[in-house]
């Protein structure tokens, strides 16, 4: 497994999303994924699946230590005195001390973002994060939280693929010493079927899946990619037995464009 290093925390280059998976599904994949040496699950409160990632945690054998956890408050628990509470029930869900990465999960312009960050820091001085960061935040709002927050900030989590060039906000968490991490880095399966990358995958035997996940890990950037089915566990984790050429890394860049989101913004703030 490689590492992506970000403001002291070191972000398991690969991690399990778990959005939508639910009851024993989910608590069973974070056990497999664990024994088929995933090392970072990403779950969130807004998933209602904390608890099930904490007995798939504990069902694995795998050390907690080994392990790195990442959950994200809702944007309803921005309030400082809510974030803090909020934290701890999380931590109860998941029956873990700390968390490995705390996310504000999307921005939230109505709580001023100083005051949540401050909170944040201080879960984070409490020990019961180790690492803090941010998702969904635009390069405008990195900077501001990168400016406003008391203790560095580990990562943006934002959606991430060939089909979305996110090259602003990787140099803005660049300059900050802030990971990327890609959620939906797999376009929600539509990559799947990709006639480029199927063509690429042919040369090095590898799924489209798989020479996606690889270009996003090649950047240094960390990836998410979620699953239902314990065949495509091993598949999105098979990535690190091969390296694409620079040619190829030009060619899967160059079909991304600034407009093709797949995630339904709503009311959050317009990304520039
Ligand atoms: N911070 C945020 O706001 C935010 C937003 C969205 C997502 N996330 C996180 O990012 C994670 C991943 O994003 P995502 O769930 O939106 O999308 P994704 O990982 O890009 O795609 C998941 C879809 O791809 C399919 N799939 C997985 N591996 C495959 C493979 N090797 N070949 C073909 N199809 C494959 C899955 O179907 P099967 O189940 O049938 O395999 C599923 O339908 C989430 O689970 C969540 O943890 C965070």
């Amino acid at each position: 497994m490689n590492f992506v290093e970000a403001n002291g925390a070191n972000i398991p280059a690969i991690g399990l999303g778990t959005w939508e998976l639910r009851d024993r599904t989910c608590a069973r994949l974070v056990e497999q994924a664990l024994r088929l040496g995933y090392r970072h699950i990403d779950t969130a409160q807004a998933y209602d699946n904390e608890r099930e990632v904490g007995e798939g945690l504990r069902a694995s054998d795998v050390r907690r230590d080994e392990v790195f956890i990442t959950t994200k408050i809702w944007t309803t628990h921005f309030k400082p005195n809510d974030l803090e509470r909020s934290a701890k029930e999380s931590l109860a869900r998941l029956r873990l001390t700390e968390v490995d990465l705390l996310l504000l999960h999307w921005p939230n312009p109505q709580v001023p973002l100083a005051d949540t960050l401050g909170a944040l820091a201080r879960v984070r001085q409490q020990g019961l994060a180790r690492h803090i960061g941010v998702s969904n935040f635009t390069v405008a709002l990195i900077e501001e939280a990168a400016a406003a927050c008391p203790e560095p900030l580990a990562c943006d989590q934002v959606e991430y693929h060939p089909y979305l060039d996110q090259s602003r906000v990787r140099e803005a968490c660049a300059r900050h010493g802030m990971a990327l991490v890609a959620y939906s880095p797999i376009a929600k399966g539509r990559i799947k079927n990709d006639r480029a990358l199927l063509r690429i995958g042919d040369r090095y035997r590898k799924t489209a899946a798989q020479v996606c996940l690889r270009w996003l890990v090649q950047q240094g950037v960390a990836a998410i990619p979620r699953t239902s089915k314990l065949e495509r566990l091993a598949e999105n984790i098979d990535i690190f037995d091969f390296e694409l050429s620079e040619d190829d890394m030009r060619q899967i860049s160059a079909m991304g464009s600034a407009g093709s989101r797949l995630t339904d913004y709503g009311s959050a703030p317009k990304w520039d």
